[in-house]
């Protein structure tokens, strides 16, 4: 294994009926809160009144940041930033799924800097302090609610950078699985891709002696494979929304990071496709992985087939290692397209016309990929594919 520090301070609320547990989380802070939140699906189901109403019985003072997008923008964050400094906030609370918690992770950062909030996006500068910030999530995908990841979009440029910082932990995240269940089919689909990407850019590593992580992993993508199918076919089953959004947490809250090392070059790829045409991140990647998995397939098979066989059942009978590997791929193809996602980037009509453009915007941070280095022609060469 590698070396490793954990400490993911976020305390955790799970559960039905949560989300009275804000009365106990936000006492011990400030009057002044920034409630953020994005383009309306919290009026439309009910829990913006609740999160209100809670507030208004605390006394608080509530400013509002609402319609942060999904793939949430810098524009929209220096709002946030604006809001903060104007009134003086003491807490930010985010209403939402990844993009909303993004977001507020952003304004929480650049409240508390004089310059240019890219700046800290772009690491040319390293937050120093931030706003304390508070989760209430409503949609299961980027695992956003126990870590310290931003993802923020710079239109202007067409660039979407990923950061963090040891500031922007949520101080606590409600996390009730009936928050979900108006999630749309398609969005629920594209939550799943991202969570099973996440760990699969975990697994894919080079760590030395990691048997336990390997199987935190297989054990995860084992669960959503189960699960998926019948969740999407009932929507508001308790038990299958409760399942999946542990998934979420558990794929990206540090848990599997714990002394092995990922690659994360698709999520890299998936940001430039992102960035210039504005997809939804888990559409993206349901079309780049599979892809992705394919050309680097021989920076080590063993992993690959040990995939296949552990999480997608392939019997290795007869067949050669590589031919397993291979099966494993398909199967993890044909299992994102039995859920109705994306498999190409023309789903999107995306073209070949700015792939080169891609490939740049993906170096932006130079090469990339802990268990395969990706230069600008790899990354061409897997859009390519994709198309
Ligand atoms: O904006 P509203 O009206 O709220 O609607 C949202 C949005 O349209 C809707 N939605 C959310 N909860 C709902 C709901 N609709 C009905 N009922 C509910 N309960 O879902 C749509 C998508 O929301 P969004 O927050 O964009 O989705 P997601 O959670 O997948 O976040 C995606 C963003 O996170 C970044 C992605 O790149 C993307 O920008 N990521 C963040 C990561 C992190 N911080 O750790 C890691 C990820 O790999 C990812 O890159
Ligand atoms: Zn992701």
């Amino acid at each position: 294994m590698e070396n490793f520090v954990f400490h993911n301070p976020t305390k955790l609320i799970f559960g039905k009926g949560q989300l009275s547990a804000l009365r106990t989380e936000l006492a011990a802070y400030g009057p002044n809160v920034l409630l953020v939140y994005g383009g309306g699906s919290i009026k439309r189901n009910g829990i913006y009144d609740r999160v209100m109403s809670i507030l208004r019985e605390m006394g608080k003072n509530v400013y509002e940041l609402s319609g942060v997008e999904p793939n949430p923008r810098l524009s929209t964050v220096n709002k946030g930033i604006e809001i903060c400094k104007r009134e003086n906030i003491d807490f930010l609370l985010a209403v939402g799924g990844g993009s909303v918690i993004d977001c507020t992770k952003a304004i929480a950062v650049g409240a508390h800097y004089d310059g240019d909030v890219w700046d800290i996006i772009m690491r040319r500068v390293k937050a120093t302090s931030a706003l304390p910030l508070g989760t209430v999530l409503t949609h299961a995908a980027t695992g956003s609610e126990m870590n310290n990841i931003s993802v923020i979009t710079n239109w202007d440029t067409q660039d979407k950078v990923g950061w963090s910082s040891p500031h922007v932990y949520p101080k606590f995240s409600i996390l009730d699985p009936t928050h979900t269940f108006t999630v749309p089919k398609e969005q629920t689909v594209y939550g799943i891709v991202d969570m099973m990407s996440h760990v699969l850019e975990q697994y894919f590593s080079k760590s030395p002696n990691t048997p336990v992580l390997e199987r935190f992993c297989e054990s995860i993508l084992r669960t959503i494979v189960e699960t998926a199918p019948k969740l999407l076919e009932d929507l508001t089953n308790y038990e299958y929304r409760e399942t999946i959004m542990y998934c979420g947490t558990l794929a990206l809250n540090g848990l599997l990071g714990m002394g092995m090392v990922g690659d994360w070059g698709t999520h890299r790829i998936e940001h430039a496709v992102s960035a210039v045409y504005d997809i939804p991140h888990g559409g993206g990647l349901a079309i780049l992985f599979p892809n992705w998995m394919k050309y680097v397939l021989d920076e080590d098979v063993s992993r690959f087939k040990q995939l296949a066989v552990r999480v997608f059942d392939v019997d290795p009978a007869g067949k050669s290692d590589r031919e397993v590997a291979l099966e494993g791929i398909e199967r993890l193809r044909a299992f994102w397209d039995s859920l109705g996602a994306p498999s190409r980037l023309a789903d999107y009509g995306i073209d070949d016309s700015k792939l080169k453009l891609m490939a740049e915007k993906a170096m932006i941070k130079g090469e990339f990929g802990g268990f395969k280095r990706m230069t600008k022609a790899d990354v061409f060469e897997v859009l390519r594919m994709s198309l």
